[in-house]
């Protein structure tokens, strides 16, 4: 358990929430791009991108924007959650590491700046070469500017009611060697990186999205069968149930947290068939090798998948 320690307002939309261990220890270690898991007292489970010190054993912070269509976690945080109230932690867990390389090029927008920071804070320490361009809807609107202010022109602030969409090919430059691109932030932003880094070399780029990707339709309209090799059953999924529900109904529970393949927590083994992949973490070298998925949201393309269940 964690219990709140304050709750302050840094950006319209935007609180930071400042968490330590309910009994006083020290919290769990983690490292730049971590999230946690926090359920609340309504029973609700989100995750949420650790961005204070990585080095500050008794405290944890996290930056949560006020979602008003969202599914409620940021509703609760921003009206019920107070200071002095304990939460249930999962984690942390990180699906977004930061790689060693010589030269970091970051591009936040609006509340993904989150998991970039500590980010900073680690090329920083490391003396690489880095850079950030954070773009946001205006710039009451982005978190954490004070902060960044300290950087000078390696932050380029681009509010969109200012400049417009943000410029990412400038930014980036021509396709390079030895350079690590992070992006946080809306599906769309997501897409116009991918597509910017198209011609850069492979796995320069990763990202970090904070809701469900928009995925294809599901590759088979048709059933096919688990096999769970550690329990020796075996369940038929059908079209319009997950195979996490699938094999939960089967007696064999799997942790899991998100069920948007966004968290990384039911992340599963398979041992033979071929993953239909529709998460948000692997990227394509992972998918192409084929040898864990997401069963909250990833399927079969094979008749037959056999997972270490
Ligand atoms: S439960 Fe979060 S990725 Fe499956």
């Amino acid at each position: 358990m964690v219990r709140v320690l304050a709750k302050t307002p840094v950006a319209d939309g935007v609180v930071a929430v400042t968490l330590a261990a309910a009994d006083g220890r020290r919290l769990p270690d983690w490292t730049p791009g971590a999230h946690v898991d926090l359920t609340f007292g309504n029973g609700l489970t989100r995750q949420y991108s650790l961005c204070g010190d990585r080095w500050d054993p008794r405290a944890y912070r996290l930056g949560v924007l006020l979602e008003p269509a969202g599914r409620g976690g940021s509703a609760y945080v921003h009206g019920e959650l107070q200071p002095g109230h304990q939460v249930q932690l999962g984690g942390p867990r990180n699906n977004f590491p930061l790689v060693p390389a010589d030269s970091y090029l970051f591009v936040a927008g609006g509340i993904g700046i989150t998991p970039l920071l500590p980010m900073i804070a680690q090329a920083d320490l490391l003396g690489a070469d880095w850079r950030l361009l954070y773009g946001g809807r205006h710039r009451g609107s982005m978190a954490f500017l004070d902060e960044l202010a300290a950087h000078g022109d390696r932050v380029l602030v681009r509010p969109q009611d200012e400049v417009g969409l943000l410029d990412l090919a400038g930014f980036l430059g021509a396709p390079r060697p030895g350079v690590r691109v992070y992006g946080c932030g809306p599906a769309p932003l997501l897409a116009a990186l991918e597509g910017a880094c198209a011609d850069w070399p492979a796995r320069t780029l990763r990202t970090e999205r904070f809701a469900g990707a928009d995925v294809l339709a599901p590759v088979r309209t048709t059933p096919f069968v688990v096999e769970l090799h550690r329990s020796g059953r075996t369940v038929t999924v059908d079209p319009g149930i997950s195979v996490l529900e699938a094999v939960a109904a089967a007696g064999v529970d799997v942790l899991s947290s998100c069920r948007q393949g966004t968290c990384g927590t039911c992340e599963t083994v398979v041992l033979a068939g071929t993953p239909d992949h529709r998460d948000a973490l692997l990227d394509d070298e992972d998918r192409a090798a084929g040898d864990c998925m997401y069963p909250c949201v990833s399927r079969a393309r094979s008749d037959r998948l056999v997972l270490d269940l």
